[in-house]
């Protein structure tokens, strides 16, 4: 990852984002208000979906975000289909990727062009319950607190070195709806902030981990 450019206080952020969704864009809306709030300090270029239907394209055009298809179903393999992801983020001039939603494996071509370069928020405390209904996990498995987790994106599903979690308690009463709901609320306030914390740079990845590196003496106040 290259170092941060420096904040634009005028008009719109140098740092570009590409947003990847499915369904119904909650995430995506959360970024939009971030940057429409100041809160963080980038452009979103781009959303692509992965379907035609996704209620979440609305939510792109309401902001007056360039939204674009690329369904799987107009492409013989995966490879293929993230090879013209990759070019539209290219085109796009994305620096940084966020999947919010974004119901695809994210293959080769996608990883190796993005590399250390693509996020993902998953709506669990990875590394429990990765995959498809991780509310639903959590709750049958009996565990008292679940979470959200923003990670880097690797070939292993929600397997990435963890950026940011936040935790919520599970209650005796919850269903999976009520979970999801509180730990939705946590993920609109953790993204954006894992966002801006990767676009700032500063950090490495040693091992599994996303190790912030504390300013140098010569450039501490
Ligand atoms: C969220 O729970 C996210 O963590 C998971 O898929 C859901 C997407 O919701 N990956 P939305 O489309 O952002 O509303």
């Amino acid at each position: 990852m290259t170092s941060p450019e420096p904040r634009n206080e005028r008009g719109p952020s140098s740092r570009r984002l590409g947003v990847l969704i499915s369904g119904r864009g909650s995430n995506l809306q959360a970024i939009i208000d971030a940057v429409d709030r100041h809160r963080l300090d980038a452009q979103i270029a781009v959303v692509i979906s992965s379907r035609p239907d996704a209620s979440g394209l609305a939510r792109a055009r309401e902001a007056g975000i360039e939204a674009v298809i690329v369904s799987p179903r107009d492409h013989p393999d995966r490879d293929s289909c993230d090879r013209i992801i990759v070019d539209v983020l290219a085109s796009h001039r994305v620096d940084l990727v966020c999947l919010a939603g974004y119901m695809r494996l994210v293959g080769e071509p996608l990883l190796t062009a993005f590399a250390d370069r693509i996020l993902n928020i998953h709506p669990s405390l990875l590394p429990a319950f990765p995959g498809l209904e991780a509310q639903k996990q959590a709750l049958e498995y009996g565990v008292r607190v679940s979470g959200a987790t923003v990670h880097l994106v690797s070939s292993e599903l929600d397997g990435g070195p963890i950026v940011l979690q936040a935790v919520v308690p599970v209650l005796d009463d919850d269903t999976a709806e009520t979970l999801s709901s509180r730990i939705l609320v946590e993920e609109h306030r953790i993204y954006p902030e894992a966002i801006q914390l990767i676009l700032d740079g500063g950090w490495v990845v040693e091992g599994r981990r996303v190790v912030r590196r504390a300013p140098s003496a010569s450039t501490r106040a």
